[in-house]
């Protein structure tokens, strides 16, 4: 068991990672869960997946302890990030009565904490939440830190707010029903963490990835942990990304964003494997700018490859040229003006975000990694 707390001035909330959490709700969320209109019963949010995997236990384990279970299920997957899904819920969350002193439950993905975070900034001018992550990449990533959104037809995530969850409850149990290419997927997120703040991480990765993809529980708590911990701490420091702190965490997501929309963010690429390839080309680009070393690079991509995670942009089949790809990064929300900032590497173990990227060489760059 680890607990780690995100020390925000005035509102520090835990992240508690523990095996069977799940089934101990009652007892790790009870300041937390509701009491609206007087009664017993607890808000939840799924998808179809979580609701079918965890419903029955959750419900179970409420009523052995005279609570009840309310649900909201969404379709699993993006699509649930909609003005029409939100206004449903938003909606079912008035009628059942919640106050300001409730908190909703969210059990998926980061597609459901996303949506149910927004929901409960914008619901009474605030309701509390608890994220109960699903997948790793919303254990290690979107469930910390208070980032929420929905997708417009301008893009994704370009609606939402800063809204922290109370409580984060990740109970690792659970992933042993997420199917592999998913736990890979999140293990790029992970693999982030050791590169862009940890070297020594970065190394224990290398040599525990195996056992972590198998779930073996030790490696598994250390490798969510560990990333959590440094989430945590960046996002006390700079919890709106207003200086360049929580900017890093976007390592591999300008070039993984670029490859996600020329994908058509479809399953061809999953965000974590356009995240790994993206931060393979940060690694190619930092040492093609004589950053770090062509053998640096190397093994970045080699570590990235050995989770089965795509390490080679050529390998792709993209039939787009590099400026393209600079196209879709002009797009993205963290464009300032005509330039980029880019998360570079100075070493294995410290990003940095360059100012200074002529996008014109970043084009130039792209269209040697896609004919390699
Ligand atoms: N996923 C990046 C962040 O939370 O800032």
């Amino acid at each position: 068991m680890a607990v780690i707390e995100v020390a925000l001035a005035g509102r520090p909330y835990r992240v508690v990672i523990e095996e069977g959490v799940l089934g101990r709700l009652s007892e790790a969320a009870a300041p937390f869960l509701a009491a609206y209109g007087g009664g017993r019963a607890v808000p939840f949010v799924a998808d179809s997946n979580t609701h079918r995997l965890f419903a029955a236990d959750v419900e179970a384990h409420l009523k052995s302890h005279g609570r009840k279970a309310e649900w909201f299920v969404v379709e699993p997957g993006e699509d649930a990030k909609t003005w029409g899904v939100l206004e449903s819920l938003c909606d079912w969350l008035l009628a059942l009565g919640v106050t300001r002193k409730d908190h909703v439950i969210a059990l998926g993905g980061g597609v459901v904490g996303d949506l149910v975070g927004f929901a409960c900034a914008i619901v009474k001018r605030g309701l509390g939440f608890v994220q109960l992550p699903t997948t790793l990449l919303a254990q290690v990533d979107s469930s910390v830190g208070g980032k929420t959104a929905i997708n417009t037809r301008a893009g994704k995530n370009l609606i939402g707010a800063f809204h922290q969850p109370s409580l984060v409850l990740i109970d690792p149990l659970v992933l042993g029903s997420l199917p592999d290419r998913e736990m890979r997927a999140g293990f790029a997120e992970v693999i982030k963490y050791g590169l862009l703040g940890d070297a020594a991480f970065f190394a224990w990765l290398e040599a525990n990835a195996n056992k972590v993809l198998a779930r073996e529980p030790a490696a598994l708590e250390h490798a969510i942990a560990t990333s959590i911990a440094m989430k945590a701490r960046i996002v006390a420091e700079d919890e709106r990304e207003t200086e360049d702190r929580r900017a890093l965490l976007n390592l591999g997501h300008t070039f993984g964003h670029a490859l996600e929309a020329e994908t058509g963010f479809s399953a061809r690429l999953l965000h974590g494997e356009a995240v790994a390839l993206g931060m393979v080309l940060a690694a190619r680009y930092s040492a093609r700018r004589g950053e770090i070393s062509a053998s640096d690079a190397a093994r970045a991509a080699g570590a990235i490859a050995a989770a089965g995670l795509p390490s080679q942009l050529s390998a792709l089949g993209l039939t787009c040229d590099g400026a393209a790809l600079v196209d879709h990064m002009r797009h993205d929300k963290k464009a300032e003006g005509t330039t980029l900032p880019f998360l570079l590497l100075r070493a294995l173990g410290e990003a940095y975000v360059a100012r200074d990227v002529a996008l014109s060489d970043v084009a130039a760059f792209l269209d040697g990694e896609l004919a390699a």
